[in-house]
């Protein structure tokens, strides 16, 4: 019989990749918090249009990376490939405009894409993303952009670099698009297969090919056709970032696969990580609510691949931060010591120190041992005569002292530990 394996592009998260997952989790939700924003967590798959209407049609994802299917009542669906159109949807399903202000939104979980897998890329991978419905000042683009800093800084990567650019709007794109269209048709026999179709139909991508952008240096640069609005737009997110000391800068060919765009798109690189090093990805999207039928309401997010993220803290061999929580490990010398060592395990846990469970009948050396492999603090050995005089025998594993309390004041001894 064959053996069953994960699908193509797709893999198990299990022991220290799985650990970083939930640190990484764990401190995105803490900075999210700090800006006010909180979790929403829609259908892993949503109507098919939902996302050929916001990405664009003509965008790669929705060409040639969906997962489609459809259901038994003939209607087709989509695995999302990513998180900002099922949010948007959600902000219009619930009129959350009516509801007044600012929306402040993140959520986490899988993305999946029929990508050509290949290291760092997969076809069901995690994303960690935020949107932001309402304002349109670039505070909250630089706000944005700070955030994932923070949430990169705060899990110990401090190895990359921030692209940052401006695609203009629906007033100044236009005029950019025809003076970039004009110069690429003089470069057309220079151009690869892939770069001349989507020439026509969106020529912004063009400058994102990593065979033909090399050979189109003096393409024409949005920055010289933004309008005014827009100009100024650019001018006070940049300031913002630089007041903040977030070290930017500024790529005239960043121009982002998925449509929605509008002004401000950034992206964070690595160095560590090979061909796929983009590491999180965003900017503003001022029409994608009014596009999906919503009222006209502006945006801006994020998105950062978990999956790459982990891979560029590990590449970089940085330390994982020590986790808050306490280990104790407790050891019954003999089978009568056992309900007692149960019951202290219990105890502790409730005093919120981490307590694998316990074991009876094993070699104490092998016990011991096993604790300082997985990390412990403190052995708690229970025998004979801690059973006689009721007292505990706690090692401090790192100093390896030994010291000896009653059982009654097991709890004030951890509530200071
Ligand atoms: P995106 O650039 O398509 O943007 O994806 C964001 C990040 O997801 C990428 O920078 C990368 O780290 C990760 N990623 C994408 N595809 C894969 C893959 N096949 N395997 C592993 N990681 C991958 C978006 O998805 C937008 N929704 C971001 C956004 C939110 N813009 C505004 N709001």
């Amino acid at each position: 019989m064959d053996i069953l394996k994960a699908p193509k592009g797709t893999r198990d998260l299990f022991g220290p990749e799985m650990e970083s997952f939930l640190q990484l989790e764990e401190t995105a939700r803490r900075v999210f918090h700090l800006y006010g924003f909180s979790e929403v967590r829609t259908p892993l798959f949503e109507q098919v249009d939902l996302f050929s209407r916001s990405l664009g049609e003509t965008s790669d994802v929705v060409q040639k990376e969906m997962f489609t299917f459809v259901d038994r009542g003939e209607r087709t669906f989509a695995l999302r490939p990513e998180g900002t159109a099922g949010i948007v949807r959600h902000y219009i399903e619930h009129s959350l405009q009516a509801k007044g202000g600012l929306h402040r939104l993140y959520y986490a979980g899988p993305m999946f894409r029929a990508e050509r897998p290949q290291a760092g890329r997969y076809r069901q991978f995690w994303q960690i993303g935020s949107e932001y419905l309402g304002p349109s000042d670039p505070g909250s683009d630089a706000d944005t952009v700070l955030m994932v800093n923070q949430i990169f800084k705060e899990f110990g990567l401090s190895n990359f670099s921030i692209h940052v650019n401006s695609i203009g709007c629906k007033n100044c794109r236009p005029i950019y698009r025809k003076a970039l269209l004009d110069y690429l048709k003089t470069k057309e026999t220079e151009l690869t297969e892939e770069s001349r179709q989507r020439m026509n139909i969106n020529p912004l991508r063009v400058l994102d090919s990593k065979a033909d952008g090399p050979k189109l240096l003096d393409a024409p640069s949005m920055k010289e056709f933004l309008c005014a609005e827009c100009k100024s737009h650019h001018a006070q997110f940049l300031s913002l970032l630089k007041t903040s000391k977030a070290d930017y800068f500024e790529n005239p060919k960043l121009v982002r696969g998925l449509d929605y765009y509008t002004r401000s798109v950034f992206e964070f690189v690595s160095p560590d990580l090979g061909a796929q090093s983009a590491i999180a990805a965003g900017g503003r999207y001022d029409e994608l609510v009014e596009n999906l039928g919503g009222p006209s309401v502006p945006g801006v997010g994020f998105a950062l691949g978990m999956d790459r993220v982990v891979a560029a803290r590990i590449a970089k061999g940085t330390t994982e931060p020590a986790s808050k929580t306490k280990k104790a490990f407790v050891i019954p010398l003999d089978e009568q010591s056992f309900p007692m060592a149960f019951q202290v395990a219990q105890n502790l846990r409730q005093q919120s120190i981490s307590v694998p469970p316990v074991v009876a009948g094993k070699k104490l050396k092998n016990q011991l041992s096993h604790a300082v492999e997985i990390g412990a603090n403190w052995a708690i050995l229970i025998g004979e005569d801690e059973l006689k005089q009721g007292i505990l025998t706690i090692k401090n594993l790192s100093s390896r002292e030994q010291k000896q309390i009653k059982q009654s004041e097991l709890k004030e001894f951890f509530k200071n530990a």
